[in-house]
């Protein structure tokens, strides 16, 4: 297959909708990662994302829309979902509510749970597509299922160039790291963290969030443990660096790369897997990446790094 590259003009725009209406694949650059968008009301289209990704076909899709009106037509709304919503979106959160009976949205996207997480994405193109196809589009990160996430249209043709129909190429995305994902089935849960802090939440909410247990049944991909893995094995908390290692840096230390040299959290996130792909490239047996505060964004940072990590089946 030969995958076409697209570009933010209306003409492209138009394209890419009309490719997901007919049931093909887009990758869409949105302000978190690059997300792989297919039809979410059509069980084909939604199979060959999976396909595509070879990803395991009991984790669960996030199904972007344009407008809470939109969103509204998928779920069931509460008062708090239009609290978060109108405070959030569009932005770099998800929220996870209970599907309508009525939603046409493929059992294959919701992998057969009777809750859906949506989200309205803040980047313009992306949101002129959902505008322009409306339908529902469900979109996991635009990667190889298991491996690093994609901040750039180069990354996704590297990735699954061939295997999808399309790249609309937005820039690099600004945010970095996936949306958070927020449980609102019962009292609001932390589902992921995420492009959104969870200390913004409880102040938007004006209560603190509950937290998923580790005996909870897995829900989220980026809930398994061995996720977002460079080839490179990863080493975390480094004070010094060996010789051998690729330094992945964070605030003012001697390293490769740095994912902010002022030590700016919401700059680090957004270099996050720009760096680990770029550091991957080198040919290093293992990527050794300074301690982040375990605050504010570096909360999802974190998350992530120890999942890149963690020990690989
Ligand atoms: O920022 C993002 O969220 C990006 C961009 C493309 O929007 N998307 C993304 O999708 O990260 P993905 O599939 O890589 O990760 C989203 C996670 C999935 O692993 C899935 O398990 C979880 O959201 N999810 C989907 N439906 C769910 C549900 N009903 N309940 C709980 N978690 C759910
Ligand atoms: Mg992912």
């Amino acid at each position: 297959m030969q995958t076409r590259m697209l570009t933010n003009c209306s003409k492209d725009v138009a394209t890419a909708a009309h490719i997901l209406c007919s049931g093909g694949l887009v990758a869409l650059p949105t302000e978190t990662v690059y997300g792989l968008g297919a039809d979410a009301s059509s069980s084909s289209a939604v199979a060959s994302i999976y396909a595509a990704k070879e990803r395991p076909s009991f984790n669960p899709l996030i199904v972007h829309v344009h407008d809470i009106p939109a969103a509204k037509r998928l779920v069931h709304w509460s008062e708090t979902a239009e609290r978060i919503a109108q405070a959030c979106w569009p932005g770099p959160l998800t929220l996870v509510l209970p599907l309508r009976d009525d939603a046409p949205i493929s059992r294959l996207a919701t992998a057969g749970l009777d809750t859906l997480a949506v989200r309205i994405p803040a980047h313009p193109v992306t949101r002129a597509v959902l505008t322009c196809a409306d339908v529902p589009v469900a979109a996991p990160s635009a990667n190889p299922s298991g491996q690093i996430s994609p901040t750039r249209a180069a990354h996704v043709l590297q990735g699954l160039g061939g295997r999808i129909d399309a790249i609309m190429d937005g820039g690099p995305c600004p945010v970095g790291i996936e949306s958070t994902i927020l449980g609102l089935m019962d009292s609001p849960q932390l589902l992921r963290p995420g492009g959104i802090t969870e200390e913004k939440l409880a102040t938007y909410l004006g209560h603190p969030l509950a937290h998923r247990s580790e005996n909870d049944v897995i829900t989220a991909a980026g809930q398994m443990q061995s996720h977002y893995a460079p080839n490179a094995s990863v080493r975390l908390n480094a004070v010094s660096f060996a010789l051998n290692e690729a330094r992945l840096g964070f605030g003012q230390v001697d390293c490769d790369m740095n994912l902010s040299r002022n030590a700016d959290l919401s700059e680090a996130a957004s270099n996050l897997f720009d760096h680990l792909h770029e550091l991957d490239t080198l040919g290093y047996d293992r990527i050794a990446v300074s301690p982040i505060p375990d605050t504010g964004l570096g909360v999802a940072i974190n998350d992530r790094l120890q999942r890149a990590a963690a020990p690989r089946d």
